[in-house]
């Protein structure tokens, strides 16, 4: 499913004089099917705004643009959003906040009984059991367990497999490594990694981590004010140094010693992973020696 807004507008507090906030501004983009796609922007730029309404948690309003969702037109009446939801699934932050059953098990059924009430018990099941073994967690031990007696990183877990479990298409996650340490944030760009291959075709990912978003995604977007500033290959987003500081971000740590190196005569050409950034950097200097 491709995921396409044209010219997305929308006001928080519409109307009222003085309180009105235009939180997206004719915002046009498209993410491709298989795309992990990063969305960037510092606070307030309306990254949020955006992605809530990939799965009609907003709608678009009259005359607001329009977004389509595979097959789905939000600004139609008659879009089926309980079966959109099933399709696009939608992470967080601090998705562990989001739990509520008395068992995991419960828990992670939840989003399936609602957009499937007739499916017989023992099917249900099988797909949570599923999901919950897809994010790495041992479906037997912990599915008579209250979701709260869990570690922070196993609720995270299980919140995640309550949004997986219908399969979604698209997933779509809003700063989903907050507040993990190193390793439980590597654990979970794995997780995320595995799941792009084999659970869900495309990732679109709100983050303040450059890092993250360069060392992972196909292409993103930066968002500024509510507007596209660019879209692109993290190279050829992350290359535009002097605008990235200008908005207030950071850079990834690949970018900035690109950079540093440059303003001193060196120059390295690299996709701006870490990899290749060695990579390149390497062949040079191994070639000054
Ligand atoms: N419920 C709301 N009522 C009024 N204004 C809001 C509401 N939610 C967000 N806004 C405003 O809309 C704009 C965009 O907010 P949004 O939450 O989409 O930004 P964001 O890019 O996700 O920021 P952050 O990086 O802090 O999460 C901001 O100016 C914000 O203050
Ligand atoms: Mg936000």
């Amino acid at each position: 499913m491709r995921v396409e807004s044209k010219d997305l507008t929308f006001i928080y507090g519409e109307g009222s004089k003085n309180l009105s906030v235009t939180a997206l501004d004719k915002v046009s983009l498209t993410v491709e099917e298989g795309e992990f796609f990063g969305i960037i922007g510092q606070t307030g730029s309306g990254k949020t705004t955006f992605v809530q309404h990939l799965n009609g948690l907003i709608k678009v309003g009259k005359d607001k643009g329009s977004v389509i969702v595979g097959e789905y037109n939000l600004s139609d009446k008659k879009c089926d959003f309980k079966s959109l939801r099933a399709k696009v699934g939608m992470v967080f932050q601090y998705p562990e906040y989001q739990l509520f059953a008395e068992t995991v098990k419960d828990d992670v059924a939840f989003g399936l009984k609602n957009f499937a009430p007739n499916m017989p018990e023992g099917e249900r099941e099988k797909l949570v059991r599923e999901a919950v073994e897809t994010v790495g967690l041992n479906y037997d031990r912990i599915k008579e367990k209250s979701p709260f007696e869990l570690s922070g990183g196993q609720k995270r877990r299980v919140a995640i497999a309550g949004v997986i479990v219908t399969k979604p298409e698209v997933l779509v996650l809003d700063e989903p490594a907050a507040g993990l340490d190193p390793v439980g944030k590597r654990e979970f760009i794995e997780l995320l990694h595995k799941l792009h291959g084999a659970f869900v075709k495309t990732i679109i990912l709100v983050s303040h981590d450059m890092n993250l978003v360069s060392e992972n995604c196909t292409r993103a977007a930066i968002f500024s004010h509510g507007k596209i500033h660019s879209v692109g290959t993290p190279k050829e987003i992350f290359s535009r140094y002097d605008e990235l500081v200008e908005l207030g971000l950071d850079l990834p740590v690949t970018a900035s010693l690109t950079r540093a190196l440059k303003e001193n005569g060196i120059e390295i050409d690299s996709d701006l992973t870490v990899d290749g950034f060695i990579e390149s950097a390497a062949k040079i200097f191994a070639g000054e020696k």
